[in-house]
Protein backbone atom coordinates (compact mmCIF):
# COMPACT_ATOMS: atom_id res chain seq x y z
CA UNK A 1 0.00 0.00 0.00
CA UNK A 2 1.22 3.30 -0.74
CA UNK A 3 1.01 6.14 1.34
CA UNK A 4 1.75 9.92 0.83
CA UNK A 5 3.66 12.53 2.89
CA UNK A 6 3.52 15.75 2.50
CA UNK A 7 6.66 16.88 -0.19
CA UNK A 8 7.68 13.59 -0.66
CA UNK A 9 7.24 11.53 -3.96
CA UNK A 10 6.40 7.34 -2.57
CA UNK A 11 7.09 6.22 -6.03
CA UNK A 12 9.20 3.58 -4.87
CA UNK A 13 9.59 -0.09 -5.17
CA UNK A 14 9.53 -2.47 -8.41
CA UNK A 15 6.32 -0.75 -10.05
CA UNK A 16 8.58 2.59 -10.49
CA UNK A 17 11.77 1.10 -11.07
CA UNK A 18 10.05 -0.92 -14.13
CA UNK A 19 8.35 2.52 -15.06
CA UNK A 20 11.87 4.45 -15.22
CA UNK A 21 13.31 1.23 -17.24
CA UNK A 22 10.35 1.32 -19.64
CA UNK A 23 11.10 5.13 -20.08
CA UNK A 24 14.76 4.50 -20.84
CA UNK A 25 13.70 1.83 -23.20
CA UNK A 26 11.44 4.57 -25.05
CA UNK A 27 13.97 7.13 -25.37
CA UNK A 28 16.71 4.62 -26.86
CA UNK A 29 13.76 3.53 -29.20
CA UNK A 30 12.96 7.46 -30.38
CA UNK A 31 16.73 8.28 -30.06
CA UNK A 32 17.39 5.29 -32.73
CA UNK A 33 14.41 6.68 -34.56
CA UNK A 34 15.82 10.14 -34.74
CA UNK A 35 19.57 9.24 -35.49
CA UNK A 36 19.89 6.62 -37.61
CA UNK A 37 18.91 8.76 -40.56
CA UNK A 38 20.87 10.97 -39.74
CA UNK A 39 24.06 8.66 -39.56
CA UNK A 40 22.83 7.13 -42.62
CA UNK A 41 23.42 10.60 -44.06
CA UNK A 42 26.53 11.17 -42.97
CA UNK A 43 27.89 7.75 -43.41
CA UNK A 44 26.52 7.82 -47.23
CA UNK A 45 28.80 7.48 -49.94
CA UNK A 46 27.59 8.30 -53.34
CA UNK A 47 29.11 5.88 -55.87
CA UNK A 48 31.62 7.69 -58.70
CA UNK A 49 29.93 8.10 -61.74
CA UNK A 50 31.83 6.04 -64.55
CA UNK A 51 34.68 7.83 -66.22
CA UNK A 52 34.47 7.66 -70.15
CA UNK A 53 37.76 7.40 -72.36
CA UNK A 54 37.42 7.65 -75.85
CA UNK A 55 39.39 6.07 -78.28
CA UNK A 56 39.20 7.02 -81.94
CA UNK A 57 38.42 4.06 -84.31
CA UNK A 58 39.92 2.11 -85.95
CA UNK A 59 42.06 0.92 -83.49
CA UNK A 60 45.87 0.19 -84.72
CA UNK A 61 46.61 -3.01 -87.03
CA UNK A 62 47.71 -4.62 -83.95
CA UNK A 63 44.01 -4.76 -82.40
CA UNK A 64 45.00 -3.29 -79.21
CA UNK A 65 45.01 0.20 -78.34
CA UNK A 66 47.28 0.27 -74.71
CA UNK A 67 45.59 3.28 -72.74
CA UNK A 68 47.09 4.72 -69.25
CA UNK A 69 44.31 2.94 -67.17
CA UNK A 70 43.02 0.05 -69.79
CA UNK A 71 43.71 -1.99 -72.64
CA UNK A 72 41.29 -1.83 -75.58
CA UNK A 73 41.67 -5.14 -77.85
CA UNK A 74 39.33 -5.72 -81.15
CA UNK A 75 37.91 -9.41 -80.97
CA UNK A 76 35.73 -11.33 -83.54
CA UNK A 77 32.82 -10.54 -80.98
CA UNK A 78 33.78 -6.79 -80.84
CA UNK A 79 35.71 -4.66 -78.49
CA UNK A 80 36.85 -5.84 -75.23
CA UNK A 81 38.62 -3.51 -72.49
CA UNK A 82 40.57 -4.71 -69.27
CA UNK A 83 41.97 -3.02 -66.47
CA UNK A 84 45.92 -2.45 -66.38
CA UNK A 85 46.20 -2.63 -62.69
CA UNK A 86 47.39 -6.44 -61.77
CA UNK A 87 45.70 -8.09 -59.48
CA UNK A 88 48.76 -9.02 -57.03
CA UNK A 89 50.10 -6.00 -55.77
CA UNK A 90 49.01 -2.85 -58.38
CA UNK A 91 51.69 -2.69 -60.31
CA UNK A 92 50.22 -1.33 -64.34
CA UNK A 93 50.34 -4.41 -66.50
CA UNK A 94 51.67 -4.71 -70.52
CA UNK A 95 50.27 -6.80 -73.42
CA UNK A 96 53.38 -8.66 -74.85
CA UNK A 97 51.86 -8.83 -78.65
CA UNK A 98 54.82 -11.56 -79.77
CA UNK A 99 53.39 -13.75 -77.14
CA UNK A 100 49.54 -12.69 -76.90
CA UNK A 101 49.09 -12.45 -73.37
CA UNK A 102 49.24 -9.82 -70.93
CA UNK A 103 52.41 -9.38 -68.72
CA UNK A 104 52.79 -7.81 -65.05
CA UNK A 105 56.42 -6.90 -65.09
CA UNK A 106 56.69 -6.94 -61.22
CA UNK A 107 56.47 -10.28 -60.39
CA UNK A 108 55.48 -11.82 -64.17
CA UNK A 109 51.68 -12.84 -63.34
CA UNK A 110 50.20 -13.43 -66.88
CA UNK A 111 46.59 -13.00 -68.01
CA UNK A 112 44.84 -13.49 -71.31
CA UNK A 113 43.46 -11.11 -73.60
CA UNK A 114 40.08 -10.70 -71.82
CA UNK A 115 41.73 -10.61 -68.03
CA UNK A 116 41.54 -14.15 -67.04
CA UNK A 117 44.81 -15.23 -65.09
CA UNK A 118 46.98 -17.55 -66.46
CA UNK A 119 49.76 -17.46 -63.88
CA UNK A 120 51.74 -15.83 -61.48
CA UNK A 121 51.06 -14.32 -57.86
CA UNK A 122 47.99 -12.90 -58.89
CA UNK A 123 44.77 -14.55 -57.92
CA UNK A 124 41.98 -12.94 -59.56
CA UNK A 125 41.40 -11.62 -62.90
CA UNK A 126 41.90 -8.66 -64.45
CA UNK A 127 38.76 -6.48 -64.43
CA UNK A 128 36.89 -6.06 -67.56
CA UNK A 129 34.98 -2.68 -68.64
CA UNK A 130 32.08 -2.23 -70.47
CA UNK A 131 33.01 -0.62 -74.33
CA UNK A 132 30.48 0.81 -76.22
CA UNK A 133 30.42 2.73 -79.72
CA UNK A 134 30.38 6.36 -80.72
CA UNK A 135 28.84 7.24 -84.36
CA UNK A 136 28.51 9.41 -86.97
CA UNK A 137 25.26 10.54 -88.45
CA UNK A 138 25.88 7.48 -91.02
CA UNK A 139 26.00 4.74 -88.61
CA UNK A 140 29.82 4.55 -88.65
CA UNK A 141 31.87 4.07 -85.78
CA UNK A 142 34.43 6.76 -85.06
CA UNK A 143 35.34 6.13 -81.60
CA UNK A 144 35.20 3.02 -79.12
CA UNK A 145 34.30 4.35 -75.74
CA UNK A 146 35.64 2.82 -72.79
CA UNK A 147 33.68 2.73 -69.67
CA UNK A 148 36.20 2.85 -66.08
S1 LIG B 1 52.17 -6.82 -58.93
FE1 LIG B 1 51.71 -7.91 -60.69
S2 LIG B 1 52.44 -9.85 -60.28
FE2 LIG B 1 52.91 -8.78 -58.51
Amino acid sequence: MNTTVAGKDNRTGPDSSRRALLVRWMQGVVAAVFLYPLFRFIGHRIPPKPRLVEVPAPLPLSGVHTGHDFLLFSTQEGPTAVSRICTHLGCRVNYQQDKQYIECPCHQSRFTPDGTRIAGPAEKNLPQYEVTFKENGEGQVIAYVVHL
